[in-house]
């Protein structure tokens, strides 16, 4: 059978201590289901080897990289050594761009064992996913300072939506919601107040909706829509986002239920013409790095959606993915944790903790 390659990038701060356990994991699961995964790691993608280099990857990335079945990387960002938006811009979102990642799925769920910060919820209670648009958007290069250094200077930056951009991360949304027993949609938009992008990205949902009418779908102002991921979360099943919108839904919806450190993502290139990429929803954490307390558990749920990803519909991958998910969910219950799931256990036991279960 195939060997899947994958490229580990562990990164900066904390992805440095997160990425060994995820490995670890995935290397478990892949002896007890028989798969072979075969991982090669690079240092770069870092802002010590920009500090050497001048550039955060080496100029033949693209080329080396676009032959592996998937990145598994860590985490990016020193803002005390590089500006956030070069080491970012030289890295991540390279990566999400030119591999054309254009899904960037995020699932919220409460699971058991952990501690909830919303009153009255217990897991099964709050469980959907986050489709985040991945390359477009708020996050675009289009603009530039102009009269810089005068009194005139002023900033522009333009949002982009393409019909293509917007109609391909809202299919990937209605079809994932359809398979799915709610079978509940939410888009969260601002056509109130951006009066150009998002009436436009409205126009679009209620287009992509016909073609789907077993999809009960709504849309949700982001402002409310955040207020209801604390007061209703269980309402939602899956919620649909531009670039921004999805990244700040991102980190609210693991903020309900307990921490940063089981929130776990893909970054798809659904038609695998490129590598996708897996990865934690968190960064690399420097108020923490070095303590060796950073929770494991983000990385090893990306790392259970990639051999889900990988395995395309086949079995074993599908068990080695269930295995992994069950493997989380025993330890989260009998311990080792770490501190922010209000253990004392450090990353290293619980990642072979998590190994050990499997
Ligand atoms: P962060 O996610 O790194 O940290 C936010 C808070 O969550 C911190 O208090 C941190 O200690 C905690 N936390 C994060 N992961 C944790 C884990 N696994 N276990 C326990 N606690 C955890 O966000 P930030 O502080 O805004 O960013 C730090 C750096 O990371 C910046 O350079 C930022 O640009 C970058 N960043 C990178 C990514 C990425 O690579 N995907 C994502 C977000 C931020
Ligand atoms: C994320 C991160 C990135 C983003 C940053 C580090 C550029 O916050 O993956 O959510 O905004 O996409
Ligand atoms: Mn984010």
């Amino acid at each position: 059978s195939k060997t899947y390659r994958i490229a580990a990038i562990a990164g900066d701060g904390i992805g440095k201590e997160v990425l060994p356990e995820g490995i670890r994991v995935v290397e478990a699961a892949a002896a007890k289901f028989g798969l072979s995964i075969e991982f090669t790691s690079f240092d770069w993608a870092s802002c010590d080897y920009y500090l050497q280099h001048g550039q955060m990857m080496p100029d033949d990335w693209f080329e080396t990289l676009k032959g592996f079945d998937a990145i598994y990387f860590g985490a990016v960002g020193w803002p005390d050594k590089v500006p956030d938006h070069i080491s970012l811009w030289g890295s991540l979102i390279k990566f999400r761009r030119e591999f054309d990642q254009y899904v960037n799925l995020r699932p919220v769920r409460l699971l058991p064992g952990v501690p909830c910060p919303l009153a009255n919820r217990k897991p099964g209670d709050i469980d959907f996913f986050v489709v985040r648009e991945n390359t477009e958007g708020e996050y675009s290069a289009v603009g530039g300072r102009v009269f810089e250094g005068t009194e005139r200077e002023f900033v522009l930056q333009e949002a982009v939506f393409t019909r293509h951009g917007v109609d391909r991360i809202l299919k990937f949304a209605f079809e994932l919601a359809n398979s799915r027993p709610r079978k509940k949609l939410t888009a969260a938009t601002k056509s109130n107040g951006i009066s150009i992008s998002m009436p436009y990205w409205d126009e679009r949902v209620v287009e992509m909706a016909k073609a789907y009418p077993g999809v009960a779908w709504d849309k949700q102002h982001i402002d409310i829509l955040s207020a209801r991921f604390v007061m209703q979360p269980d309402r939602f099943d899956v919620v649909v986002a531009s670039n921004l919108f999805g990244d700040i839904l991102s980190d609210l919806g693991p903020a309900c239920t307990g921490t940063m450190g089981l929130a776990a993502s893909a970054n798809l290139n659904p038609e695998r013409r490129f590598p996708s990429l897996f990865e934690p929803v968190h960064g690399s954490a420097p108020d923490i790095y070095g303590k060796l307390i950073a929770n494991p558990i983000a990385m090893i749920w990306s790392g259970a959606m990639m051999l889900d990803f990988l395995g395309d519909g086949d079995a074993s991958f599908k068990a080695a993915h269930d295995a992994i998910m069950a493997a989380i969910e025993t330890v989260l219950v009998e311990g080792p944790r770490t501190p922010d799931v209000g253990g004392t256990a450090n990353t290293t036991e619980v990642g072979k903790a998590v190994a050990q279960a499997l």
